[in-house]
């Protein structure tokens, strides 16, 4: 049988860091479709299953968004071990993005600086991928809705996106945190969130009496947030029966620690670098949150211990892409295991009571 994961990763290294991922998605659906497998590596650790407000993982190791834009390849990325797999940002239409080259591979870093500003197939392909998935999968997949950069109405964009997704997926993300849509962020403060999440609210009301279903909604922040305005998020959140927050997208800051040619790079700053940020902000959520609310840990997470020390910061699962681009596909399994290792070590007999435990 072909190593794929092993293929993908050699390619990963030598292309050019936007061919290498495209060549990864063909590779991956190429595999999906003559059934060359990689093997099926989505069983976990029985320490592992855990609930996500009310989806079952059987790991909390997940796929964030951005690797599957166009909801390609989510069911290999269960199979490749990831316990639940993030489709997008998806935007109502489709959008070219920024002129290439927009993604930039910081060896030295083991980071990665991306401008991508959503390029995706709009909502029309992507939703016509998600209805082709069987109703039994082995993760939840979950849709992350944005607006196009010129839309006239951005909110009206993200009711769109959500009422299209809606019955189609497992859990929706709203991401109002890429910094590679001019103004998005600015959703992040206190009114604007108020406005959008009222709107959301509409629809989520009507979509649940229309299919009776109701999947988790969850809203992506940035790791460039003062306390104020992390205290700000969380209430507004709440007040909105907002589910989660994924915390964090990637980073405006540039450490002074980058070695990387790359570093002067416009766009956002993901992998080793934003760990120990991105996981101090998740803390200041979860006491912020005080466990009324989901927390999904994402940045910089590349092994099991990296994992770990999220969910101690009080996450209740974590998201990673930037490792892939160092590692491969291969390595969720890995995370994931060691992650159950460190889990028994400690006394642990589950995820959950691990959560905010640091
Ligand atoms: C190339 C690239 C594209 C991304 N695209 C998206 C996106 O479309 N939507 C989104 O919410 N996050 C996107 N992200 C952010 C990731 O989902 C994640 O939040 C961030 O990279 C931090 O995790 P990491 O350090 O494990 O990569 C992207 C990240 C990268 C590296």
């Amino acid at each position: 049988m072909t190593d794929l994961y092993g293929l993908a990763a050699r390619l990963i290294r030598v292309l050019e860091p936007e061919t290498a991922h495209q060549a990864t998605i063909k590779g991956l659906k190429a595999g999906a479709k003559f059934r060359l497998g990689p093997r099926d590596l989505s069983k976990a650790d029985p320490i592992l299953a855990t609930r996500l407000c009310g989806l079952e993982l059987a790991s909390p190791v997940g796929l964030a968004a951005g690797f599957d834009k166009n909801a390609e390849v989510p069911l290999a990325m269960l199979r490749a071990g990831f316990g639940f797999v993030e489709c997008g940002t998806v935007t109502p239409r489709p959008q070219a993005g920024n002129p290439r080259p927009r993604l930039f591979r910081l060896d030295a870093d083991l980071a990665v600086i991306n401008r991508m500003g959503f390029n995706n197939e709009g909502l029309d392909a992507f939703t016509a991928r998600l209805a082709q998935l069987p109703s039994q999968r082995s993760g939840p997949i979950g849709a992350n809705i944005g607006a196009n950069k010129d839309a006239p109405d951005r909110l009206a964009d993200y009711a769109t996106g959500l009422k299209s997704v809606f019955g189609l997926c497992d859990y929706v993300t709203v991401n109002i945190s890429s910094p590679n849509t001019p103004g998005l962020r600015a959703l992040q403060s206190k009114d604007a969130l108020a406005e959008l999440a009222g709107r959301l609210a509409e629809v989520r009301a009507e979509r649940r009496a229309a299919t009776g279903r109701n999947p988790p909604l969850f809203v992506k922040v940035a790791p460039d947030l003062a306390e104020d305005e992390i205290l700000a998020l969380t209430e507004t959140a709440l007040a909105f029966s907002i589910d989660g927050l994924i915390v964090s997208n990637t980073t405006l800051a540039r450490p002074n620690t980058l070695r990387s040619d790359q570093r002067g790079e416009a766009g956002g700053l993901s992998g080793a670098p934003l760990m120990a940020p991105s996981t101090r902000v998740l803390a200041s959520f979860h006491a912020a949150a005080q466990g009324r609310l989901a927390l999904i840990g994402a940045g910089g997470i590349a092994s099991g211990a990296d994992a770990y020390a999220k969910i101690l910061a009080g996450a209740s699962a974590v998201q990673l892409y930037s490792a892939l681009v160092y590692e491969g596909p291969g390595l969720a399994p890995r995370v994931a295991r060691d992650l159950a290792a460190r889990l028994r070590a400690d006394g642990f007999a589950s995820v959950s009571e691990a959560v905010g435990a640091g």
